[in-house]
């Protein structure tokens, strides 16, 4: 028989290492989610009857996304506006209709460093002109103002960014966001904003979305990281009506739309989004205590920088300077993993090679459980950083 001839791409670091790593795992202190809420407890939390599934008839929804869950998330984070509103897949089908839609080849685009890996590659794909966003650009929540004249140059078509930054945790003050739309505005460049860890603030409060403050925004979330959801499969984006138009025949040859079942849950999640985002980041504001307390303790071994938002943050294991730390910090995690049943992803996923991700979003005490075992494995190794 003929071989196939497959074009070859080699996959996002990230998704590999879970591919092949995650079902070993016994404790994953790795993720950017909370703990995953049941459907039983998503089904009494957010008042979902038996006969509200049973009365659904499983029929088509439409391209943008059904009224009641783009109303939902309209009235949560845009002001009731449904109609700057698109559900989708996961805000992973979100970034890829709206950027492959909205980028051309030659367009000067800046993406954040070390950013999302699906963030980072539309640009790429579409052949733009693309410049970097040092994450160390932010420091306090703001960007310099010469950095952000620097970087925006007139021309620029987009800025690229997710705030707070999975994994560092990078977040903007309020004060932050507002100059660096104004710099935006001044060259009239379209801000693209992954707010995926946007509900869980810990140094300023929750940033509003810019998408109600800027209209050359595009906005995007997901259940399935602060709202515990990520089985869910549903994210959306906020964006301008043509924008969200203009996307359908790429969604039409797709995905089409979102199941209507699917639509329904996350309707009712969306409407008890106070309670199952309340719960689940006063859990990870307990593990973060502990985990200041914890990275105090392992100073000599591993360096933690506490993130200002989300549920996860960088633990550098391995000096910067260090030749071949990708390499090293792959093993260390592999060995973790296999000597203790201990998840982390390494930096390499990334671009901070020298550091892993530690994800503080989980039940309480898994994550213990996961922090003694990272103890238990740096106590053994000796290594010092
Ligand atoms: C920053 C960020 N954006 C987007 C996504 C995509 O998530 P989903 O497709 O589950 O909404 C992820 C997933 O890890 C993420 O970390």
């Amino acid at each position: 028989m003929p071989s196939l001839r497959i074009r070859p791409e080699a996959p996002p670091i990230l998704e590999e290492w879970y591919r092949r790593h995650l079902s070993s795992a016994v404790h994953d202190i790795s993720s950017s989610g909370v703990q995953p809420y049941s459907f039983a407890e998503i089904r009494r939390l957010c008042g979902i009857r038996q006969q509200d599934l049973d009365g659904l008839v499983m029929d088509d929804s439409v391209s943008q996304g059904g009224e009641g869950i783009r109303q939902a998330i309209a009235d949560r984070y845009c002001g009731g506006d449904a109609d700057r509103v698109m559900a989708t897949h996961g805000s992973s089908e979100a970034i890829a209709l709206t950027l492959a839609t909205l980028l051309r080849a030659g367009d000067r685009v800046v993406v954040q460093e070390g950013i999302y890996h699906s963030l980072g590659h539309y640009p790429r794909a579409a052949g733009c002109q693309v410049e970097t966003l040092p994450l160390a650009a932010v420091q306090d929540g703001e960007v310099a103002p010469e950095t952000l004249r620097e970087v925006i140059t007139p021309g620029t078509a987009a800025l690229i960014v997710n705030f707070p930054h999975n994994p560092s945790g990078v977040s903007l003050s309020e004060k932050g966001l507002h100059a660096l739309l104004t710099r935006l505005d001044e060259v009239g460049a379209v801000l693209v904003w992954d707010g995926a860890m946007a509900e869980v603030a810990h140094r300023w409060e929750v940033l509003p979305d810019p998408a109600t403050l800027y209209e050359r925004t595009v906005s995007y979330g997901t259940f399935s990281k602060t709202l515990g959801l990520p089985g869910l499969r549903v994210g959306w984006c906020v964006a301008p009506p043509e924008l969200l138009r203009a996307t359908f025949p790429l969604r039409d040859r797709t995905t089409l739309f979102l199941s209507p079942l699917v639509e329904l849950i996350a309707a009712r999640a969306m409407r008890a989004a106070d309670q199952l985002v309340g719960r689940r980041a006063a859990q990870a504001g307990r593990n973060l205590a502990h985990l200041t307390t914890w990275a105090e303790e392992h100073r000599d071994f591993v360096r933690w920088t506490r993130p200002d938002g989300g549920v996860c943050g960088v633990l550098e294991v391995e000096d910067p300077a260090a030749p071949d730390a990708a390499r090293t910090v792959e093993d260390f995690c592999r060995r973790l993993l296999a000597e203790h049943g201990t998840l982390l992803v390494p930096g390499s996923a990334f671009g901070v090679p020298h550091g892993v991700r530690l994800g503080f979003g989980g039940a309480e005490e898994e994550f213990r459980a996961g922090l003694e075992r990272l103890s238990s494995f740096l106590r053994a190794t000796g290594r010092r950083r």
